[in-house]
This record gives structure tokens, C-alpha cells and sequence, in this order.
């Protein structure tokens, strides 16, 4: 589904050139959740980038549904297929009313009124954003804003999705809402790829990317990612809570799993202990 060879990117400057990506290899299957964590200026936003050819390689590929994503004649479908959702909700909005905002990406694919206005009504409804149809999105919060640019990626009905830290200025119950919906569209098929800073978010996904440095240092599942509290900690990563609480109570001589990663997980353990 995804695919890059020996894929860098480069940005010039007067200042000199900054290598941002140094050569990634990997594949991402269809219908895969792919999280990437990685310290600031590793690089994951440029990589995010080149999956719906916002940015195109400097050098090496990548392909986007078995299409060269720097091939100019496959622009429009590699577009067609990848959704993005970043950072900062305010940068995303368009339009001054919500439901124009969801259909703005629908009217230049030249699908009927009729069609359009379903399509965001049943999109509004999968983010719980029905009765803000005919709101401001200016009046709305950070979470409730968030909530809108899914529901225009959703309105496309693109095959992948492309999180870029969509719940860094979130609180925590907003974050929680924006994953709940993150693992949903995993469940309905779609292929995920969720960049993050939060080690539980991260954890949600199948397999995880650890960037440093331009580079992909690690990939595997949460589990192997995370078993290793001391290594994560020396690359300047945090594991999640339950994980870090386990890996204490273990020291303290309490007989628990290695490779416990949710509280659910963790308290499950203690209650087999006796
Ligand atoms: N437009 C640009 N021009 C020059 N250098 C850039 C540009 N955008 C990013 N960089 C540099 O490329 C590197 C990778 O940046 P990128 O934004 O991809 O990192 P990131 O992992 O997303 O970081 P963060 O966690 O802060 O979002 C950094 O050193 C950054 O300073
Ligand atoms: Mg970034």
C-alpha cells in the first residue's frame, strides 16, 4: 500500500542544507496502524508530508498505492487516497460553517449537491458533530474543531489517514475523544498512520516507528517498542504509565508479566497475584 525506497529529503536554505530524512525503507500494509514517535526535528512531519506529495523525495521513492508519489500524473489519485490531519485545528478550517467546512474538500471532486450533503451528515455523525452542522467554526473548541477536520477527511473517504500530532493542544479529554475515533476508522478498515508525542497513544497503534536523526531506528509492535523501559528513557522517550508502574513493582519483587502496556493489562496482573 505504502512503500519507500531509500527515501530523503532535503531542505536547502541560505543557512546550508539540512538532511531531514536519510534513507527510509519500509512498507505499510493496507489497513495497517502505523504510530511514529520520535524527538522534536526527527523528522516525522517532513515524512508525513511526502505521503500525499505535499513534499516530494529529494531523492530515493515513494509510493502511494503502487504510484510514484513524484510522478506528476498520479498526483490527483495519491491525493485522493491519503487524508491528512494536522497539528493546529485553526490552520484546517476553511469555512465560516461547519458543515461547508466538511464539504469543501467534496466540491472539487464534482460529486452532486445531493450526494455531498450526504456524505457530511453521516461524516458529522461519526465525529458526534450533527447539531454543530450550522455553527461557526470559530465558536468551537480546540477538540470540537479537531473533530471537524476528521469529518472532512472522513466526507473524502480517502483509504489512508495521516495524523500529525492532531491532539498536542487537546486536553486530556479531548485527546481521548480524537484517539476513540482514530481506533474506529482503524476498525472500519481504513490505513492509519498517527504521529505523536504520547507513548499511550502511541501504544494503541500495531506497530510503531521511532524516528531520530532523519531515520527510522526502530519498528515494531508497542510491545517490543516499550519492553525496554531503560532504552526507551536513554533516547529520551517516556513508556507508557502502566508499562513504567510494572517495570517499578518488578524491582520491588512483585512476579508481573514483561509486556504489560494498559492499566486494564496492569490491573488484570496484580489481581492474578496472590
Ligand atoms: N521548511 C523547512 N526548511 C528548513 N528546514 C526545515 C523545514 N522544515 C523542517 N525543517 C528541519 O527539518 C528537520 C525535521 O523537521 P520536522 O518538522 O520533520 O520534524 P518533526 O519530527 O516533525 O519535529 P516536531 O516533533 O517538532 O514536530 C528539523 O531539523 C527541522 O528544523
Ligand atoms: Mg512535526
Amino acid at each position: 500500500m505504502i512503500r519507500a525506497e531509500n527515501l530523503r529529503h532535503v531542505y536547502k536554505s541560505s543557512s546550508g542544507d539540512k538532511v531531514a530524512l536519510d534513507g527510509l525503507n519500509f512498507s505499510i500494509e493496507a489497513g495497517e496502524f502505523v504510530a511514529i514517535i520520535g524527538t522534536n526535528g526527527s523528522g516525522k512531519s517532513t515524512l508525513a508530508k511526502h505521503f500525499n506529495a505535499l513534499l516530494l523525495p529529494t531523492d530515493g521513492k515513494i509510493f502511494v498505492d503502487g504510484l510514484d508519489t513524484s510522478d506528476e500524473k498520479n498526483l490527483w489519485h495519491v491525493r485522493e487516497n491519503v487524508g491528512m490531519v494536522f497539528q493546529n485545528p485553526d490552520s484546517e478550517i476553511v469555512a465560516a460553517i461547519v458543515e461547508d467546512d466538511v464539504a469543501f474538500g467534496l466540491e472539487n471532486l464534482g460529486i452532486a449537491p445531493e450526494k455531498i450533503r450526504e456524505r457530511v451528515d453521516l461524516a458529522l455523525d461519526a465525529v458526534n458533530m450533527t447539531d454543530y452542522k450550522k455553527f461557526a467554526p470559530s465558536k468551537l473548541s480546540g477538540g470540537q474543531k479537531q473533530r471537524i477536520a476528521i469529518a472532512g477527511v472522513i466526507a473524502m473517504r480517502t483509504k489512508i489517514i495521516v495524523f500529525d500530532e492532531p491532539t498536542a493542544m487537546l486536553d486530556p479529554q479531548g485527546r481521548r475523544e480524537i484517539l476513540e475515533m482514530v481506533k474506529r476508522l482503524h476498525a472500519q478498515g481504513k490505513t492509519i498512520i498517527y504521529i505523536t508525542h504520547f507513548m499511550e497513544e502511541a501504544a494503541a497503534a500495531q506497530r510503531i516507528f521511532l524516528m531520530e536523526g532523519g531515520r527510522i531506528i526502530k519498528d515494531g509492535t508497542p510491545r517490543e517498542i516499550f519492553t525496554d523501559a531503560r532504552e526507551m528513557k536513554r533516547l529520551g522517550f517516556n513508556v507508557p504509565v502502566a508499562t513504567e508502574l510494572a517495570e517499578r513493582l518488578r524491582r520491588k519483587g512483585f512476579k508481573l508479566p514483561q509486556k504489560i502496556l494498559t492499566a486494564a493489562e496492569l490491573a488484570d496482573a496484580l489481581n492474578k497475584l496472590k
